[in-house]
């Protein structure tokens, strides 16, 4: 038995989306484990273009897919994303697609809550992908949240909304708005339920019996360990824990029925939203890692901020996440430049460093040390194995390798699904 999880290993939008579509073919189950509709995975089958915010990436390919009890669900995107997906003729059914019952919701009050906060001219604004995930996660911590099988009960729907709103509207008084409507918010819910109640059900029990069958099961994590709420860039990372070991909480199983934790890494860097990143290039370089990667937001459409790899990132990430192999993406973008830069130390305060300082002062102020590669002719683009890569494109993989202190287990490419060189299949465990 080997089970998968798959975690960005930088701040999001590494290319997981191809990853996860070409480890779903080969699994049984596919589950979500944290995060909401504010992820973006986007997925080429068959020259058909997938975009997927809440959904496993599995439901395109007809595979048992779960959201586990650590996703945020905003009921009225399900419903949305589900009859995008039917209009493209996937047509998930509740034995396929299984929302988990303990799943706590996000509300229209989270999204204006997070459309306030973010509309600040304060410069103290994250960047967020203003879906309400932040305050959703809020009330789930603070017991006040309403969850997917409460919308089973009218009655306690309505306790529970009167409980949340009692906290909601003693902050939209605060913020000069409008107080939200108990017996409005129960209305609507009550309209959507229909939508989503029949895909709920116990997920821990569907893993449990997966793991007792010997069934393979994928773990699809959203967004990257640098947007993890303890191990990222705090306060400028999303509210979740995108770590691995997340898979387990998010889910239910133990810690131990996730064998193998596959980290997405492109091969140079982005980020969308505000926050350090000391590789960034604002200059001609940024510019065109952007263009050549197509570097826009799949949810928000905001352009990403560009820079060279950063190994110390990447490397710090194998260790806080748990990484047993990773996976190179975007590889092709870097073709046709004459010359690459990786980041391998920073200087702070004229000593060198090799890993990411907590404070946030810190991390204004580092500055880059790189090592510097030369470019290559010829392109990666649609390469199958090692012996159609150019040799400086291999002597960058083979350097990263070494400096994040981990093996490359499959490189990929292009957006096309089977184009990736494999190095050890992850499903065959460590
Ligand atoms: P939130 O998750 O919407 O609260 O946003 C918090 C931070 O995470 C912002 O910097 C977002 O840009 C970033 N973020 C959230 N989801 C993604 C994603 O799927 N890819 C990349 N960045 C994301």
């Amino acid at each position: 038995m080997a089970n998968v999880v798959v975690v960005g290993a930088q701040w999001g939008d590494e290319g997981k989306g191809k990853i996860v579509d070409w480890l779903s073919h080969r699994a049984d189950l596919v589950a979500r484990f944290q995060g909401g509709h504010n992820a973006g995975h986007t997925l080429v089958v068959d020259g058909t273009t997938y975009k997927l915010s809440l959904l496993p990436s599995g439901v395109v390919r007809g595979k048992t897919s779960l959201i586990g009890n650590g996703v945020v669900i905003d009921p009225w995107a399900f419903a949305k994303e589900l009859e995008r997906l039917k209009g493209q003729g996937v047509k998930p059914t509740p034995e396929t697609l299984v929302i988990a019952e303990n799943a706590a919701l996000i509300l229209p009050v989270h999204r204006d809550l997070d459309e306030l906060r973010e509309s600040r001219d304060d410069g103290m604004t994250i960047g967020t992908t203003r879906r309400g995930i932040g305050p959703a996660y809020e009330d789930k911590v603070g017991r006040r949240a309403i969850r997917v099988i409460d919308l089973a009960d009218e009655e306690f729907l309505t306790n529970r909304v009167n409980d949340l709103l009692h906290h909601h509207n003693a902050l939209r008084r605060g913020y000069g708005r409008e107080e939200y409507d108990p017996a409005e918010l129960v209305a609507a819910l009550m309209e959507i339920a229909p939508s989503i109640l029949p895909f709920v059900g116990p997920v821990w029990k569907k893993l449990d019996q997966a793991v007792r069958c010997d069934q393979k099961i994928l773990f699809e994590g959203a967004q990257g360990v640098w947007l993890d709420v303890d191990h990222g860039t705090y306060p400028y990372v999303t509210s979740s824990n995108t770590v691995a070991g997340q898979a387990a909480a998010g889910s239910g199983v133990g810690p131990r029925d996730l064998s193998f934790v596959l980290g997405i890494a492109k091969a140079y860097t982005t980020r969308v939203g505000e926050g350090p990143f000391p590789t960034e290039l604002s200059d001609d370089i940024g510019h065109k890692l952007g263009e050549r990667g197509n570097e826009f937001g799949t949810v928000t459409g905001r352009q990403r901020r560009c820079g060279w790899f950063d190994a110390v990132m990447v490397k710090q990430a194998v260790t806080t996440t748990g990484i047993d192999g990773v996976a190179l993406t975007k590889l092709d973008v870097l073709d046709g430049f004459t010359e690459l830069k990786v980041c391998v130390g920073y200087k702070l305060g004229g000593k060198r460093i090799r890993r990411f300082p907590v404070s946030r002062v810190d991390q204004e102020a580092l500055q880059p040390v790189y090592e510097t590669f030369e470019g290559w002719d010829g392109s990666t683009k649609g390469a199958r194995s090692w012996a159609d890569l150019p040799a400086n494109a291999v002597k960058y993989v083979r350097r990263i390798e070494e400096l994040i202190g981990c093996q490359v287990s499959l490189l990929s490419t292009s957006p096309e699904r089977e184009d990736v060189i494999l190095m050890k299949d992850p499903f065959r465990g460590r």
